[in-house]
């Protein structure tokens, strides 16, 4: 194992796009990022300095930060953000995982435009457990927005209502030739050859959409998610969550040369079905032709994939129920067959009420009916930040004032999550982390509450895998659903999709102390405060606490 040392500049970059010029932040001037690659095992180092405008932090997504939680990244959680003109050196090792994770700004809306992937290849000398594909490359999906990301949401959050929708969907940074072009070829083009294998590492690093993908006339085989394998298996389409990763295969076959093959990405939402229609995101796979390269004259017939309908949540749900661990010898399903903690949350959105004297459908209270401020809530609670790191507070002892470890085990009021929904829809503001002891099983289901429409939410837990081990549709009955776990191959992830009108259980050991963050990956139902904190305490051994913090964690 080596150390692998990078240096960001978190820098204003001019960028055009959609005819358009507007400076945005990046690393390195680049959109998307640069890409970190390590081998399992490698330390890594980055050194960020930040010569932007903003405050900063960067979250290395996906991660384990085994004893390492003071480089995590996300603001007010781990550390302080980073101040224009400061710098901060991340150094962490990758551990026990092989595959794709992603790096982003975790600070307000910045990870609109600062993300970038992780590759991470196995030990030397290590095969993939699949044929070594010929080729791989990452392929990251994002968002772009012609106004400024901060204004979009700050906007909202003043207005109560929800935000813009984004203007075109990327890949690899290109809008493709289904938006309008200014620029050129702003195409995203994977050139290949007949018989050749391609491992396309798939990163969706969307603000606020889950995306179904697909390839015209090619099927894609699924091998490992978040990082770790699973079991290959193919599909005609996939559905990847923000936040999620997965690499998958894909093997030209034999065509006319110069065949030219669409690969398609457009939103999975079952809350603005047709909002999205003109939203797809088009690459091209194309053929190579050795023979007449440059030289043609005919325009050859471009095919199109089939994308499942934009609410086809049965597809989402075919697809995620094919995912399962490999489970073999040399790469084994540490499942927790016994639990010491259970805990039942429910997600999904809410309300605030306007503030009084606030007039109703006038600027500032654009929520639902016009009567309200969108809000969002685990078990209820509306995580508000701190204006101090948490686990700053929670090393020195000092939670006083800064958060609360009261964080509800299970609603307090349950109601029928998938019926009407309850008069009340308001949720109260918390900023409460529920403490683990070291080594704790845990069992979470969370449940989506439709209180607001019924909506695919992807969680992502910092700091830790866990084992997505049931999930079903309507209320999760804990009477009967438990009889259907799969302890034995279930799929190991960070972020899992909460089905929209359904449940999902997932467990996993509380082996890394510190305090971890767990949220919606849709930001904007993050920044309506779906997120809170779990605080896991230290072990009795050395080797099981927490190290101090490095002395040049940003201040506050
Ligand atoms: Cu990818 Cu807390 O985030």
């Amino acid at each position: 194992a080596v150390t692998r040392k990078y240096h960001f500049d978190v820098q204003m970059t001019s960028v055009t796009k959609l005819c358009s010029t507007k400076s945005i932040v990046t690393v390195n001037g680049q959109y998307p990022g640069p890409t970190l690659f390590a081998r399992e095992g490698d330390h890594v180092e980055v050194n960020v300095v930040n010569n932007s405008p903003y405050n900063m932090s960067i979250h290395w997504h996906g991660v384990r930060q085994l004893r390492s939680g003071w480089y995590d990244g996300p603001a007010y959680i781990t550390q302080c953000p980073i101040q224009p003109g400061q710098s901060y050196v991340y150094r962490f090792q990758i551990a026990g995982q092989r595959g794709t994770l992603w790096w982003h700004a975790h600070v307000s809306w910045l990870r609109s435009t600062v993300h970038g992937p992780i590759v991470i290849l196995p030990p030397a000398g290590v095969p993939y457990p699949f044929p070594t594909p010929d080729h791989e490359l990452p392929v990251v999906f994002g968002e772009w927005w012609r106004n400024d990301t901060e204004a979009v949401i700050a906007q909202a959050l003043f207005t109560g209502g929800g935000p813009n929708v984004s203007d075109a969907f990327t890949i690899n940074g290109l809008p493709g030739p289904l938006y309008a072009s200014c620029s050129g070829d702003d195409t995203f083009r994977l050139k290949v050859r007949p018989g050749k294998t391609y491992m396309l590492r798939l990163i969706n690093a969307a603000l606020n959409d889950e995306l179904f993908f697909a390839v015209a006339n090619h099927t894609l085989t699924v091998v490992d998610v978040d990082a770790l394998y699973v079991k290959p298996f193919a599909v005609d389409s996939l559905l990847i969550a923000p936040g999620q990763t997965s690499n998958v295969l894909l093997t030209a076959k034999p065509t006319f040369p110069g065949a030219k093959y669409y690969m398609l990405a457009r939103p999975y939402t079952t809350t603005r079905p047709g909002t999205f229609d003109n939203t797809t995101v088009a690459g091209v796979l194309e053929y190579d032709d050795p023979t007449t390269a440059g030289s043609k004259t005919t325009q050859l017939p471009i095919f199109a994939p089939t994308l499942p309908q934009i609410n086809d949540t049965s597809a989402v749900s075919n697809y995620t129920a094919k995912l399962r661990s490999l489970a073999s010898a040399a790469y084994p399903a540490s499942v927790p067959q016994a639990v010491d903690r259970e805990f039942f949350f429910t997600v999904g959105l809410g309300t605030h009420p306007c503030a009084a004297g606030v007039p109703v459908n006038g600027t500032t209270c654009q929520g639902p009916n016009g009567t309200a401020r969108f809000a969002a809530s685990i078990n209820n609670v509306s995580f508000v930040l701190p204006t101090t790191a948490l686990l700053q507070s929670h090393y020195t002892g000092m939670s006083g004032g800064v958060y609360a470890s009261d964080f509800p085990f299970a609603p307090a009021h349950p109601f029928n999550y998938t019926g009407t929904p309850p008069n009340n829809t308001n949720v109260m503001n918390g900023t409460k982390a529920l403490v683990l002891p070291f080594g704790a099983a845990v069992e979470l289901v969370m449940q989506d509450t439709s209180i607001i429409g019924a909506e695919s939410h992807p969680l992502h837990l910092h700091g830790f895998n866990f084992f997505v081990v049931g999930q079903g549709f309507g209320n999760y009955d804990p009477a009967s659903d438990p009889a259907s776990y799969n302890l034995v191959d279930p799929v190991e992830r960070n972020t899992v999709g909460v089905p929209a009108g359904g449940w999902v259980a997932i467990r996993f050991r509380a082996d890394n102390p510190g305090v971890w963050f767990m949220h919606c990956h849709l930001e904007v139902h993050m920044s309506w405060g779906l997120k809170m904190a779990w605080l896991v305490q230290d072990g009795s051994r050395p080797d099981q606490k927490l190290p101090p913090p490095p002395a040049d964690l940003p201040k506050c």
